[in-house]
């Protein structure tokens, strides 16, 4: 294995506006040795053949036993379903799956089309008579988070309170520039305090069950096969987080690259259809993903002449694999019209995103009204400030200046 430093300097803040170039040096070596022990894998073809290999692990305890008694998860509670591997993933999964729609079929996600665009109709009117605005602030954000809340029963009003322990959850996912353990632990903390707050919700809602996914993840509880209290708390914190975490950043990511392919902005006003194209492209050449949660070998791995061995970190990076060429033609070009779009976007195999049909429902809304309603949108500053986590990428703050809104 040649060495190849690239991984090194994809972690560094400094490359966060455009870490595109470093993934093709990264791809040049499809999987490279880090210092820290961990395999980093970038090749499209070697990442779908990972994804899809039962010796990969998502959940460490699996590698020995002593390593179970000594991680016993958050609080004591189990992990959530998208760190463990089969069965527990797959009944969890199946079961967060019954309360959210029928299954394999976006048809309940579907039927939330006319809400999601009133909540979006909501947002843009508010910025009727402003000439700039922040768009993650103003739409990105509060738009998947409303939508998240409404779903899981969560109080929009207590955005606040869970919004610093979310923040701390997604940026410590995947590798970063500092201590693998500290990294561990600071997660730890934020998903416990979450998973209490959370857990108070499902007590009260206990007695007083609605018509949420809270309520449906507990109904039908213990001796009925369902979910034990822990496993409810631990879902729907996965949930919550993973429900707008993301959407943030594709919708901004979205925003952005559109601003830069002003054709494709102008289009969307009279081609609405063309929304579709545009956010599985987007899933592809801009993804808010760019590394999943780090998995582990439960035995010598080989891809192409390197041997992974049992027990060591290996890190995804998604966001590498979407651009290579061996993939995709003209793999740097921004193409909404682009034809079998098998992008990494939303991840694959048993952990493939849960939250996809949700995902691209919101994120078409909100960038075929927002082409539609702003007025000549120009971007003030690009490349704009992006927040810290390489794993979770997107702009912080996305300042417009626009003619007023349609
Ligand atoms: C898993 C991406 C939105 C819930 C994943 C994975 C990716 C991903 C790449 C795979 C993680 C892995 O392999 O470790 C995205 C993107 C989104 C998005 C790009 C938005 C644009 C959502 C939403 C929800 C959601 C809206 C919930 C309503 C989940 C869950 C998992 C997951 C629960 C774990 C699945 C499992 O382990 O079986 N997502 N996601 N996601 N996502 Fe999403």
């Amino acid at each position: 294995m040649t060495e190849n430093r690239a991984f090194g300097r994809i972690l560094d803040r400094a490359n966060r506006a455009d870490p595109y170039p470093l993934y093709a040096e990264l791809r040049k070596t499809p999987v490279t040795l880090q210092e820290d022990g961990s395999y980093v894998v970038s090749t499209y073809r070697e990442i779908v053949a990972l994804l899809h290999d039962p010796r990969i692990s998502s959940d460490r305890r699996n590698l020995d036993e002593s390593f179970a008694a000594r991680e016993p998860g958050v609080s004591g509670q189990p992990p959530a379903f998208i760190a463990l591997d089969p069965p527990d993933h797959d009944r969890l999964r199946r079961l967060a799956m019954r309360h959210f729609g029928p299954p394999g079929t976006p048809d309940r996600v579907e039927s939330m089309r006319p809400e999601l665009a009133a909540i979006v109709t909501g947002l843009i009117d508010a910025l009727a008579g402003r000439e700039r605005a922040d768009l993650v602030e103003t739409v990105a954000y509060p738009f998947p988070v409303t939508v998240i809340c409404r779903l899981l029963g969560v109080p929009r009003e207590d955005e606040p309170k869970f919004h610093g322990w979310s923040t701390e959850i997604v940026e410590t996912i995947g590798p970063g520039e500092d201590d693998m353990a500290e990294r561990q632990r600071r997660r730890d903390r934020a998903t416990g305090a979450l998973g209490d707050y959370l857990g108070d919700l499902a007590d009260a809602r206990l007695g007083d069950p609605g018509d949420d996914l809270l309520s449906g993840l507990l109904a039908g509880g213990g001796e009925q096969g369902g979910m034990s209290r822990a496993e409810v708390v631990t879902t729907a914190t996965l949930l919550l987080v993973a429900g707008h975490e993301t959407t943030v950043n594709l919708i901004a990511n979205g925003m952005l690259t559109l601003l830069r392919h002003p054709e494709t902005l102008e289009r969307l006003r009279h081609e609405p259809d063309l929304v579709y194209g545009t956010v599985e492209e987007l899933l592809r050449y801009e993804p808010p993903v760019h590394f999943p949660a780090t998995r582990v070998a439960l035995d010598d791995i080989t891809v192409g002449d390197t041997t992974i061995p049992r027990g060591a970190p290996i890190v995804l990076a998604l966001a590498a694999g979407n651009r290579d060429p061996d993939y995709v033609s003209a793999p740097e070009r921004f193409d909404p019209c682009r034809e079998a779009n098998q992008h990494l976007g939303f991840g694959g195999g048993i952990h493939y995103c849960f939250g996809a049909p949700l995902a691209r429902l919101e994120t078409q809304v909100a960038l075929g009204e927002l082409a539609r309603r702003l007025r000549n949108p120009r971007a003030v500053a690009d490349p704009p400030p992006y927040r810290p986590s390489s794993s979770l990428r997107g702009p912080r703050r996305l300042v417009v200046d626009f003619d007023g809104v349609r």
